[in-house]
């Protein structure tokens, strides 16, 4: 969603703005501004659509003197993706300049009081509220960072906001609440940043900002303070991801190299917790009697991570034998769940800033549930506030639309599955054995999954022109069918939807017609002849069937389905993490063969931080 970077020191700033714009790209936004300062006067440069329009605008940023600012790109909420509605907006009079990521829930009120003071709004957005709250409180006190603080006490919801004031053309003032905001030392200048990914470039000294804290930057000094305004000392720290890894590689797209990362992604989340033969967890600090006590598990996140849930909530019913079930984070919330001392939350999420999944994981909190977190970014909130938090090593994940994030939050789910069945005696030892066994070489079997590359396009080659399309499977099949029909429609704009292909009868079977494509996941062994039935009842209604299935499973699909993919055998609670991939593979392919925007789908954003 929205991005924010800022910067103060001796260079140009408008350039070194512009390619931190770019960074950020990736989270997904519809229109982008930068803004400088120079001679106590601010530029403003804003415009609707990709930052290449901006770079194009201003001449790659040389256009824009000056050696301080802030960029932004917005993912529309209040108003639509217009040049007005863009960031930076400004005090009424110009004198205040803002970036703001996040909602101000109360911007409403807060506006009618600002009218009242006098005060004349341009655009619909609730940034333009924030901005000329700050230029209130300033013009009182003439103080900016008091002024910062009194406008912070005062909104309602979530912001990350960079200012900058033309009276004071040296600082930048950086605040924020429940909305990501790092503060950067590098040569010679200072940087601010809603992810880490705008200034890697420049630096990986970095401190993380805490809600409602204030950090006040020049060019050779960052202070921080507390909301009250007294002065603390915050401690530095060091990124050590590396930039290629935010880059492409010699990929057409983020989205090909994520996918062909994941082999490597899953063995750095596994191979580490896995020690002579037996899984360990160390960052829990669980114990035995807990995980006997407990009664029910949820899990619970939005998107690509609800569907890891979908597929954990089997393999942590079959091995750890605890009633669960998975919930999408915002249902979740609003559900009055019954929660207490025996039910654990396991909150899912790549980013660890998704709005809905923090406010069902401060929900289950409240409600005395205990949260463990499956997270990607290190010091997130998720991660920050939960009872324990495992890290999937992913590295950076830039497109859009989530592979290697699924692949090792699946991975940890397995991790978590094998040591609760392990603490209550749920699974004997040999079975236990065998899929530790198979979890070694899980990375190798997806690397023959991954070669078989080229059957995959030829594939979509055949279907890529369809307007509908429909994927069924049963148990941890539907599960994956679920994920692999989100990713055909976020990256290829067809319609699909995913079925338990023992429902299909009771409705969805009214849509086949001639020619419908079905996908039909059948890898899970003990299922695979009850799929096929469902396959052979669309096939005789005209249905066309690509079928998924393991090497296995080959020979009873064959009189079947039109085309065949096959995965390698293994355990069937690890079969998602293979069956998964042709489907990214194929919705990849597919989006190819139309033209799309493939990392940076219309309308979504990589990390939602609104409800
Ligand atoms: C957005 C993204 C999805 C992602 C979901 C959850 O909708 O477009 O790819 O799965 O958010 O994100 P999280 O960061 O919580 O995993």
């Amino acid at each position: 969603m929205c991005g924010i970077v800022g910067y103060i020191g001796d260079e140009q700033a408008a350039p070194i703005l512009l390619e931190g714009l770019k960074r950020l790209e990736y989270r997904g936004y519809d229109s982008a501004g930068v803004v400088v300062a120079r001679g106590g006067k601010l530029t403003l440069t804003k415009t609707r659509g990709y930052v290449e329009n901006l770079v194009a605008a201003t001449d790659g940023g040389l256009r824009l003197p000056g050696t301080v600012g802030l960029g932004h790109t917005r993912w529309a909420t209040h108003g639509q993706p217009t040049d007005e509605n863009a960031h930076p907006h400004v005090s009424d009079g110009g004198k205040i300049a803002v970036v703001h990521n996040g909602i101000i829930e109360n911007y409403a009120k807060l506006r009618e009081f600002l009218r009242s003071k006098g005060y004349h709004f341009q655009s619909e957005t609730d940034t333009e509220v924030a901005v000329n709250l700050i230029a209130f409180f300033y013009a009182e006190s003439g103080d900016l960072k008091l002024a910062v603080a009194q406008a912070a006490r005062r909104m309602e919801g979530s912001y990350a906001l960079g200012i900058l004031c033309e009276d004071c053309p040296d600082t930048l003032i950086a605040t924020k609440k429940e909305a990501p905001l790092v503060v950067a030392v590098a040569e010679g200048a200072n940087f601010l940043a809603s992810d880490v990914a705008a200034i890697l470039e420049y630096t990986r000294e970095v401190y993380r900002l805490q809600d409602d804290e204030i950090a006040v930057l020049t060019r050779d000094k960052i202070e921080f303070f507390t909301g009250e305004l007294d002065p603390i000392t915050k401690s530095l720290e060091h990124i050590d991801w590396d930039i290629s890894a935010a880059e492409k590689g010699g990929y057409e797209h983020f989205m090909l190299k994520e996918i062909a990362e994941q082999p490597e992604s899953v063995r750095k989340t596994v191979f580490p917790r896995i020690r002579y033969g037996r899984v360990v967890l160390d960052e829990l600090d669980i114990s035995d009697e807990y995980i006997k006590s407990l009664t029910h598990i949820y899990l619970v996140g939005c998107g690509t991570a609800f569907y890891v849930g979908a597929a954990a909530k089997y393999n942590l019913e079959k091995l750890a034998r605890i009633p669960t079930e998975a919930i999408m984070a915002s249902e979740f919330r609003y559900s009055a769940p019954i929660l207490g001392a025996t039910t654990l939350v396991i909150c899912i999420s790549q980013s660890g800033t998704t709005a809905d999944t923090i406010a069902a994981m401060r929900e289950a909190k409240a409600r005395g549930a205990r949260v463990l977190s499956i997270v990607n970014v290190v010091g997130s909130v998720i991660a920050e506030e939960s009872d324990w938090t495992l890290y999937t090593w992913a590295g950076p994940e830039i497109c859009v639309a989530s592979t290697k994030a699924y692949s090792t939050q699946l991975a940890l789910t397995y991790l978590v599955a094998l040591r609760f069945a392990e603490a209550r005696g749920a699974l004997d030892a040999a079975e236990y054995d065998a899929i530790v066994a198979l979890l070694q070489v899980l990375p190798d079997r997806m690397e023959t999954v991954l070669q078989n590359r080229e059957q995959i396009q030829y594939v979509s080659s055949l279907f890529f022109n369809r307007e509908d399309i429909f994927f069924i499977g049963r148990n941890i099949d539907y599960a994956v069918s679920l994920e692999g029909s989100l990713k055909l429609k976020e990256i290829s704009y067809i319609h699909s939807e995913a079925y338990a292909a023992g429902e299909l009868k009771h409705g969805p079977i009214a849509l086949i017609e001639d020619g419908t494509l079905v996908i039909t996941v059948a890898a899970y062994n003990k299922l695979i002849d009850k799929t096929i039935s469902n396959a052979v009842e669309v096939k005789s209604r005209g249905a066309i069937i690509l079928a998924l299935t393991t090497d296995n499973g080959k020979a009873a699909l064959s009189g079947v389905a039109d085309e065949i993919i096959t995965i390698p055998d293994t355990h069937d609670v690890l079969l998602p993490s293979l069956a998964v991939l042709p489907l990214q593979l194929f919705a990849y392919y597919v989006a190819l063969a139309r033209g799309r925007e493939i990392d940076k789908p219309r309308n979504l954003a990589k990390s939602v931080t609104v409800e």
